[in-house]
């Protein structure tokens, strides 16, 4: 696996120290670029998920600790059954055909949503993902799917109050909370990417965006390419974060 040196990551423009340890990332606007081009929406959805192996491997490179990628969410099943089809051949597609270089480069699957409720043959290329996967040390790959962040909160909310009552206590606190997510144990999301200039949050991490920076980039996502993201953690790394306090040497 090849992980940038300091100095292979200043020749980017940027600083290892200051990158973001979670991003996440909204794929939005392969409709609309098939749609530009006079291609199907699922030609656009295939050139999304080619676009997907340079954005995780920078990641990996990179020694970001976690990249979490909206690939499904569960308002995605009002779209018409052939596109939710054509998702859910692609998703088996990556699947199998990415999975050994993914495994060796080090990067552990985690899906995040209720994957549960897709068909087995979904189901058993993830579940198998994630088996193979889960002795690896490098970067955390999250894929959403089926994911809608009220409904993680409340399933979290649901699962602490069990322990609570469990343990004849009457308080949630905060990390008992935390440690029912889907991302329990990864970084808060420290840079959240939106392609196609689009500036909605559309049900994506309320809770672990809190202190997010948000970058909406014009490009939809298949034009968004690895030069685009490396310009993205440019401009991350020029924001200046307080978390609500002061500027240092304010
Ligand atoms: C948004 O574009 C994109 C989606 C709803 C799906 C994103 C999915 C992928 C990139 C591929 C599947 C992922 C994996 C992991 C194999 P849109 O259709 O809403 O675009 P539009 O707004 O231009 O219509």
């Amino acid at each position: 696996m090849a992980t940038y040196s300091e100095e292979e990551i200043r020749a980017f423009g940027l600083v290892k120290e200051a990158l973001p340890k979670h991003v996440a990332v909204i794929m939005d606007g392969n409709g609309r670029w098939a749609k530009a081009k006079k291609l199907s929406r699922s030609a656009g959805h295939r050139a999304g998920v080619d676009r997907l192996r340079g954005i995780i491997r920078l990641s990996s490179d990179l020694g970001i600790t976690s990249l979490t990628l909206y690939a499904f969410s569960t308002e995605n099943w009002k779209r018409p059954s052939d596109e939710v089809g054509t998702l859910m051949a692609l998703l088996i597609e990556y699947f199998t055909k990415e999975i050994d270089e993914l495994f060796s480069n080090n990067v552990r699957i985690r899906i995040i949503g209720a994957y549960e409720e897709f068909a087995p043959t979904v189901r058993n290329v993830i579940e198998r993902a994630m088996k193979r996967t889960e002795q690896n040390t490098g970067l955390n790959l999250n894929i959403a799917l089926n994911y809608g962040s009220r409904a993680e909160i409340l399933r979290a909310a649901n699962l602490a109050m069990k322990q609570v009552v469990a343990e004849g206590k009457d308080e949630i606190l905060a990390e008992m909370l935390e440690s029912y997510f889907y991302t329990s144990g990864q970084p808060e999301v420290d840079l959240v990417i939106r392609t196609s200039g689009e500036q909605r949050i559309s049900n994506f991490l309320l809770y672990q965006i809190s202190y997010a920076e948000f970058l909406f980039p014009e490009e939809y996502w298949p034009d968004f390419t690895d030069e685009a993201y490396l310009s993205a953690l440019r401009v991350y790394q020029s924001r200046s974060r307080r978390f609500g306090g002061l500027e240092e040497n304010a």
